[in-house]
């Protein structure tokens, strides 16, 4: 029987989501074939709308043939929705916990995978600064997206979504303003450079690249909530094959649950922030 006429059809409507992401993965490199299936859907549909285009292929060439279409499609997949401060718990955590087991260490090494726009990574740098940890630690700070990793480079952000930022840096436990550390110029804040210096920002992809260092910290914040369970587990083996012997795996208070097989390889040390400290090889 014929479908009514605008009525969905599951089955074709899974193979244009196929073939876009078949197409996206070809002609921008980036891999979303792996992510978890409902929420990829909601999004694909929710940027449809926006863009006025009626169905799946139709989608499937705007994107292809323009990338500010593809553009605003990450936007608004809110893969790259992030803030400063925003695992404020788990920095407090570094801050009391892991920041003396550090201090044991002549350099230590930090990776922060998917750090997008970097707010993560300035937060990052400033609980080190306070911690005087800041002058010794060296953080490699990745992202599949160019385009955010350029961002990132300038330490530069809109001032309404700092000011927003400064209760969650209080929980981290500071006690200083953050405008101790930018300089506000109109509608934009620029942060210290000094923060940023001992960071090495570069292009990783999760779902493909290896390993390329060990590190005694590993953050990897609302990131594996956007794969499926086969490629949350590579992405785990790729951390733990990266941690340090008693290293600690810092992941979004969302996604505290491990998808992963040896997840007795860890041991959570925090009742309600994602952290979690390396017992087994
Ligand atoms: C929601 S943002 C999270 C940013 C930040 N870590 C935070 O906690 O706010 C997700 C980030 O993961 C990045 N990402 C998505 N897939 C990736 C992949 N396969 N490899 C590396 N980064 C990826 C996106 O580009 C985006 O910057």
């Amino acid at each position: 029987m014929a479908a009514e006429p605008g009525a969905v059809n599951p089955t074709l409507e899974a193979i244009e989501i196929q073939l876009l992401l078949e197409g996206i993965a070809l002609h921008y490199g980036y891999d979303f074939r792996d992510y978890a299936p409902s929420p990829l859907r909601r999004n694909i549909v929710m940027s449809m709308a926006m863009e006025g285009v009626p169905t799946i292929s139709r989608y499937q060439e705007r994107i292809l043939h323009d990338p500010e279409s593809f553009e605003r499609f990450l936007d608004a997949a809110g893969v790259n929705v992030t803030s400063m401060f925003r695992e404020a718990d788990a920095l407090l955590y570094v801050r009391q916990e892991i920041v003396p087991w550090l201090r044991t260490f002549p350099s230590v090494q930090f990776w922060v995978a998917g750090c997008g726009t970097g707010e993560d990574v300035i937060s990052l740098a400033i609980v080190l600064h306070e911690s005087g940890l800041l002058h010794r630690s060296r953080i490699y700070a990745t992202d599949i997206n160019g385009r955010s990793l350029s961002i990132a480079r300038t330490g530069r952000y809109p001032l309404e979504n700092i000011a927003s930022a400064e209760a969650d840096y209080a929980r981290s436990g500071g006690r200083r303003s953050l405008s101790d550390y930018y300089l506000a110029s109109g509608d934009l804040v620029r942060f210290d450079r000094s923060l940023l210096a001992g960071v090495t920002w570069a292009r990783h992809n999760l779902s493909t690249d290896a390993s390329f260092n060990e590190f005694h910290v590993i953050q990897c914040t609302n990131v594996l909530t956007y794969f499926s369970v086969p490629l949350q587990e590579r992405v785990h083996r790729l951390m733990h094959d990266s941690l340090a012997s008693a290293g600690y795996l810092i992941l979004g208070r969302l996604e505290s649950m491990i998808r992963w097989q040896k997840r007795d390889s860890y041991q959570r040390v925090h009742p309600t922030a994602g952290v979690y400290r390396k017992v087994r090889r």
